[in-house]
């Protein structure tokens, strides 16, 4: 009988043909041999319940019947075209219908391209540069996105600190960073530069929420000051609500990009605005000068698209986002429960569909105040609960839709025990 390869064998070959022993994206020390609803094996055959889902994709689970049903009627007719395709054009629709701010959509492979393009689309617009970013707040991987993402140095506002090398500084003379949840800050900003082409967002920036009338202050600030404002929905699309973020909490942006659940677990995202702004991927209407050139080999990949129609096709039936949040809110009152029978100290952060723990009594406000007072604690909170079955990222869990009865069980009892791990006494 052949030998199978063990986990620990995949991570020595890991490390000697991938930088860091790995994709860049999650801890290399566990290697995933599969999924399938809401778990997941590592190589070595350990089972988790999977709270990452692909980093937010698999809202139904690992391999859900009527996704892998629309997959496999696809893909006998082909994989990709680089052209207009019935799937892309219906999911194109679907989006429209369901994303308010959405009169259009343009198709990219991931969700960073889509925040580029936002980007780019606003500057093009406005005929302005500068973007107005918040501190801690993640749109990828571009030049822009990468300013003030994760800062270990903290300098003035609005000065932007590149998180990468490689960036050249008149990329950072662009950028202006505010603090999340600081209208005023944003105000004083919009009045000192008449340059700001755009305000860019995550409506709940990582897991802090927005705080009461701040979206709609900025919507407001956005009008007054000719300045567009984009909504990062690659993780709050299709999850906070059917609409997204936009829907859930009623302000409408000028911009969206999508990524992640559209795809069904394929490399798909967009960005989407009103026909007027959106002309200007249309040459034809703006003439060379204000045209945003934009293509992509898999733009619109009809694997991808079938995919991600079946997923919200199913996500649209009556009481699935109810389903979600009662998922979500048992999952955070059963690891409050557990903290506070051991009495550690802690604040759910985020939203019933995408949240974690901060080991803090401080606020969550904002990158500088979100933060754990003992980080050590969520390390080994986080080191347990893997050792005892839960894959999650230490900074976020997601519940998915796939989540039965019996992982709800085996959840508590995990956590639980990693309450107990970090217990004091
Ligand atoms: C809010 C937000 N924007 C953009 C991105 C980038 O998306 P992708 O990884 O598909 O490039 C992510 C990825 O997690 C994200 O969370």
């Amino acid at each position: 009988m052949q030998k199978l390869t063990t986990q620990s064998e995949w991570i020595a070959r890991a490390q000697s043909v991938l930088p860091a022993g790995g994709f860049g994206n999650f801890d290399p020390g566990i290697v995933i041999a599969r999924g399938e609803g809401s778990r997941v094996w590592d190589e070595d055959g350990n089972e988790y319940v999977d709270y990452l889902i692909g980093s937010g994709p698999m809202l139904l689970g690992h391999g859900h019947p009527e996704v892998m049903e629309a997959v496999l009627e696809q893909l006998p007719k082909g994989m990709t075209f680089f052209a207009n395709n019935a799937k892309g054009i219906a999911l194109a629709e679907a989006i429209v219908e369901a994303v308010p701010c959405c009169e259009q959509v343009r198709f990219v492979a991931s969700g960073g391209e889509a925040d580029m393009y936002a980007i780019r689309l606003a500057r093009a617009y406005t005929g302005r540069n500068k973007i107005l970013k918040f501190e801690g707040g993640y749109h990828g991987m571009s030049a822009e996105a990468q300013m003030s993402l994760a800062p270990e140095r903290r300098v003035n506002f609005p000065q932007a600190v590149p998180d990468s090398a490689g960036i050249p500084q008149s990329v950072a003379d662009q950028m202006l960073i505010a603090p999340f949840n600081d209208l005023a800050a944003v105000e004083a900003l919009l009045i000192e530069h008449n340059d700001i082409a755009a305000i860019i967002a995550e409506p709940l920036q990582r897991i802090i929420p927005a705080a009461p009338g701040f979206l709609q202050g900025l919507r407001n600030l956005c009008d007054k000051h000719g300045v567009l404002l984009i909504f990062d929905e690659i993780v709050t699309g299709f999850r906070l609500a059917y609409g997204g973020a936009q829907e859930r909490y009623g302000v409408t942006p000028d911009i969206c990009t999508l990524g992640k659940i559209i795809g069904g677990g394929f490399p798909l995202a967009a960005l989407g605005a009103s026909a007027e702004i959106m002309q200007h991927f249309d040459k034809s209407i703006v003439g060379g000068d204000k045209w945003l050139m934009q293509l992509g080999t898999l733009s619109g990949n009809p694997i991808a698209a079938a995919a991600g129609l079946k997923t919200m096709e199913i996500l649209k039936r009556d009481g699935s986002y109810d389903s979600l949040r009662d998922i979500g809110r048992r999952l955070q009152e059963m690891q409050s429960s557990a903290l506070d029978a051991v009495e550690i100290p802690h604040k759910i952060c985020g939203d019933e569909t995408l949240f974690d723990i901060f080991f803090t009594t401080g606020a969550c406000r904002d990158y500088r105040t979100a933060k754990h007072d003992d980080p050590a604690r969520n390390a080994t909170y986080n080191k347990a609960l893997r050792q005892h079955g839960i894959f999650k990222s230490p900074g976020k869990l997601y519940p998915s839709l796939a989540i039965t009865a019996e992982d709800l069980e085996k959840t508590k009892f995990a956590v639980e025990q990693a309450a107990k791990s970090i217990s004091p006494t």
